[in-house]
């Protein structure tokens, strides 16, 4: 179990710097804090209930709900892809937290369904935003992604190594489900959720972080791709595999551990916390952990019934929609708690919106929009004129040899296209 940092007042950043020590000590205020000042979320379009599973797999709506909680979830289509879903809900969080793409020192996207295992999604979504500072990449962490990937970020404010970041939690599972396997297919959905966070001098933000890892039970639940020497019988290359009961069990105890071991890191107890928002997987699962934590269930998070299990993107979503429902307020003081494949586990608690940004009203809001647009809309152009620039310089600029080369080899190819029409027997006939 690793204990990653509390950014309470009064320790953090500078914290191996007499200097900063003293400063810090002298005047709390100084400390860096990282607040989240944005978020979004955009899932598919196309809903996919239980019934419409009933007819693919040999299941029930009857057997989902009862052993889930799951009534629907929403499917990608041909044309949503990893990076469109977590492009959209990049967007809505930098409206929402009134920054431009071009602000952004940093992009982390927590993914286990990338579209390529590179380029990372992450440089995607820098290019798409045209956010042309910033620094990206994606980071592997099955469900508990997010809150690594959140984590990250602070840490980065916190040591004013940078200022604003990107980080978002992306999946499309439904590409790397086996629709045979009744098992997992009817509990995963595609979605994803963004954040910005952003340094500021007052305090609150993420509080606390707590993130863990047990590679022993790595055969319990996975996604096999192309590094392996061999696959176990029963799992499938690119297909998630899952021991649903032995994950269930660590679920339960580690979401309970590491809940605790967060609020605890962050010099605060149960009593002062309005709301957890955990990975949604499994409401049973839910019950069993406020039960285990001495809680009532209600004050866990839970849309795992609209949306199935989207991985690293689960906790993200919830975040919006608790924050749209009104679950959330400012000051209140949130717990977000991951778990997954690795194993993993990532619990963080936020003291949310310390600092109420003004919102920008009517032209003012609208001007801040169109900035943002206009930068849309300069990275697709410069996205364009990179890959033509790239494409001529490079047939203007081969190397002598491979031109030369390049040069011989059409020859051979016009000599043999001339042998084929004029054969060297009638060219030259004796
Ligand atoms: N429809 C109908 N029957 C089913 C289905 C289905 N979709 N799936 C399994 N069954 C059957 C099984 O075959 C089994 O039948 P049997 O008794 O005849 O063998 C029976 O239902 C019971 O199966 P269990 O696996 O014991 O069912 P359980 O109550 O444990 O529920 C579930 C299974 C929902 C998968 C549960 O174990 C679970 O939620 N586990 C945790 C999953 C989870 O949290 N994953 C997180 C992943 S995070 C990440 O990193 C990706």
């Amino acid at each position: 179990m690793g204990e990653n940092g509390n950014l309470r007042k009064g320790h953090g950043e500078g914290g191996g710097n007499p200097l900063s020590m003293v400063r810090n000590i002298l005047n709390p205020q100084h400390i860096r804090h990282a607040h989240i000042t944005g978020w979004g979320m955009e899932v598919p379009n196309r809903v996919v209930t239980n019934a419409e599973l009933e007819a693919v797999v040999e299941t029930t709506d009857e057997w989902i709900r009862s052993r889930t909680g799951i009534q629907e979830r929403r499917i990608a289509s041909e044309r949503d892809s990893v990076v469109t879903l977590a492009f959209e809900a990049a967007r809505k969080a930098l409206d929402r937290a009134d920054v431009l793409p071009t602000d952004l020192d940093m992009i982390i996207v927590a993914t286990s369904t990338p579209e390529d295992i590179y380029p990372t999604t992450a440089s995607r979504i820098q290019n798409l935003l045209g956010a042309t500072r910033a620094g990206a990449f994606d980071l592997s962490a099955a469900c508990s992604g997010f809150v690594y990937a959140l984590n990250m970020g602070a840490q980065a404010i916190r040591t004013r190594s940078i200022e604003k970041a990107l980080i978002i939690g992306a999946e499309l599972n439904s590409r790397v489900l086996d629709w045979n396997d009744r098992g997992t297919c009817v509990l995963f959905g595609d979605g994803a959720g963004a954040v910005v966070l952003e340094g500021s001098e007052d305090a609150g933000g993420l509080l606390s972080c707590v993130l863990g890892s047990d590679g022993s039970g790595a055969e319990l639940l996975g996604i096999p791709t192309v590094g392996r020497s061999s696959i176990p019988d029963g799992w499938a290359l690119h297909k998630i595999h899952m021991d649903g009961r032995e994950v269930f069990r660590f679920a339960v105890h580690i979401m309970q551990d590491s809940v605790r071991q967060a609020i605890d890191a962050a010099g605060l107890g149960m009593n002062d916390i309005q709301l957890i928002i955990p990975h949604q997987a499994n409401q049973r699962i839910l019950t069993a952990a406020a039960r285990a934590l001495n809680i009532p269930e209600s004050m866990f998070y839970s849309n795992v019934h609209r949306y199935g299990n989207t991985s690293a993107a689960s906790i993200p979503i919830a975040l919006c929609e608790a924050e749209r429902e009104g679950r959330i307020k400012p000051e209140d003081n949130i717990v977000l708690v991951g778990f997954g494949g690795g194993l993993t586990w990532a619990a963080a608690v936020i003291q949310w919106q310390g600092v109420p940004r003004p919102q920008k009203r009517g032209l003012g809001a609208a001007l801040a929009q169109s900035r943002r647009e206009v930068q849309y809309v300069a990275a697709f152009w410069r996205d364009r004129a990179m890959r033509t620039y790239r494409r001529v310089e490079a047939s203007l600029r081969g190397s002598p040899a491979k031109n030369a080369a390049m040069r011989e080899e059409r020859e051979k190819k016009r000599r043999k296209r001339d042998d084929l029409v004029d054969p060297p027997n009638d060219r030259n006939p004796k």
